[in-house]
């Protein structure tokens, strides 16, 4: 019997042509596990009114972790317009399966590496090692929304804040409210994910991104709640930046940061940031880990307009696969992966467009291959 079980959930578009990639690679280091097909994805949500159907669910509830590749989404009046015929106008509200996904399997912790691999033309600068921390199952992304807002909502939210006020004269067709709920648990635990990643690496700063001085509560809370946390690491530096000027730090002295946290908005902002500094989305792995399971995806999209034509970098998918590994338990082969990839890389000959090369998803993968097969160091 193979060692593990794996969902395989290809998704849309380019996320079928990564996740062949990352198959090649997977073999190559002679990753021991049955691949479970799950379905996720627009076909379904067309079709069926549900791009997560509950059957998916239950295939994964009995792996051990999934890889998942790329999924179109769209905002709610173009998603229903695509519905077939018969599901129009039932009311089916379009909520994005991957965000779902996180919320079902409690994987709280979103964390994104953005390394600067030596000779990426795309790197920014050299010397950038970033891990993003995101939460993953709160803040603005908890799904709690209204619109048309409800009086009742209104009525209770106006007893309870002067500022509400000010919108008295708009209507509630006119007016929309998604609320931003941090939990301190939720907090506590971004946080010291993200401390013990930096005790075990190496790193010497977390960086706590939000905004406290106008998100008194919420941000607020998270900063409270990182300052405590930080106390039981002493030998590691809590450095507590807003949002906005994080965003312009990091274009200037990105090589200075190391871990960074935050809630699940402002780390879904600092991902692509801190991916656009190191080659952008062709090199942005995460993984998507809860006490138990994990769900580990790049953090591209489908690229549709890309779709079929074998090109896009297979990076993100493989590292994704390698941070599995990782996660799994197989340090080896997980090492094997990221040099063979640095390799790669570095020697400069196997590259997809978005390097300046002219090498499609599979070649890049099979090189990855190659290297990792053996191991060997260049
Ligand atoms: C990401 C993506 C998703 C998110 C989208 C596709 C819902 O942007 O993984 O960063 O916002 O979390
Ligand atoms: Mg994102």
């Amino acid at each position: 019997m193979p060692k593990h079980k794996v969902a395989w959930m290809p998704g849309d578009g380019i996320g079928i042509e990564v996740m062949n990639a990352a198959r090649i690679v997977l073999d190559a280091v002679g990753f021991d596990a049955e691949y479970v097909p799950a379905e996720i994805g627009w076909e379904l949500w067309r079709t069926e009114g549900d791009p997560l159907p509950a059957r998916t669910l239950k295939t994964l509830r009995g792996t051990d972790a999934a890889l998942f590749g790329a999924i179109t989404s769209m905002p709610k009046e173009e998603a229903e317009a695509a519905l077939v015929p018969e599901l129009q106008g039932k009311g089916l509200v379009y909520r994005s399966p991957i965000v779902r996904l996180r919320q079902e399997f409690n994987l709280r912790t979103n964390r994104r590496p953005c390394y600067a691999f030596p000779g990426n033309p795309l790197n920014v600068k050299e010397g950038i090692d970033l891990v993003v921390f995101r939460e993953n199952t709160e803040g603005l992304y908890a799904g709690v929304e209204f619109h048309p807002v409800p009086d009742e909502v209104r009525d209770v939210l106006k007893e309870q804040s002067p500022a509400m006020r000010r919108f008295d004269a708009v209507s509630s067709e006119d007016m929309a409210i998604s609320c931003r709920i941090i939990t301190r648990q939720g907090g506590e635990n971004i946080i010291r994910d993200a401390f013990e990643y930096a005790k075990a690496y190496g790193y010497k700063t977390v960086t706590v991104v939000e905004k406290p001085n106008v998100l008194r509560e919420t941000s607020g809370l998270m900063v409270r709640t990182a300052r405590k946390v930080a106390e039981d690491y002493p030998g590691i530096d809590l450095w507590e930046t807003n949002i906005d000027a994080m965003a312009m730090w990091l274009i200037k002295n990105p090589q200075d940061y190391g871990v960074i946290a935050c809630s699940n908005l402002f780390g879904d902002v600092m991902s692509d940031l801190c991916a656009q500094l190191v080659g952008g989305l062709g090199f942005a792995c995460s993984g998507n880990i809860g006490d138990d399971y994990a769900v580990f995806e790049p953090t591209h999209g489908s690229a549709p307009k890309y779709f079929g034509q074998n090109k896009c970098n297979p990076m993100a998918m493989i590292l994704s696969a390698r941070m599995m590994l990782d996660w799994l338990g197989e340090k080896d082969k997980a090492e094997r992966v990221k040099n063979a990839v640095a390799e790669v890389i570095a020697e400069g000959r196997i590259r997809t467009y978005d390097m300046g090369g002219s090498n499609s998803t599979t070649e890049v993968a099979e090189a990855v291959a190659a290297r990792a097969r053996t191991g060997a160091m260049a």
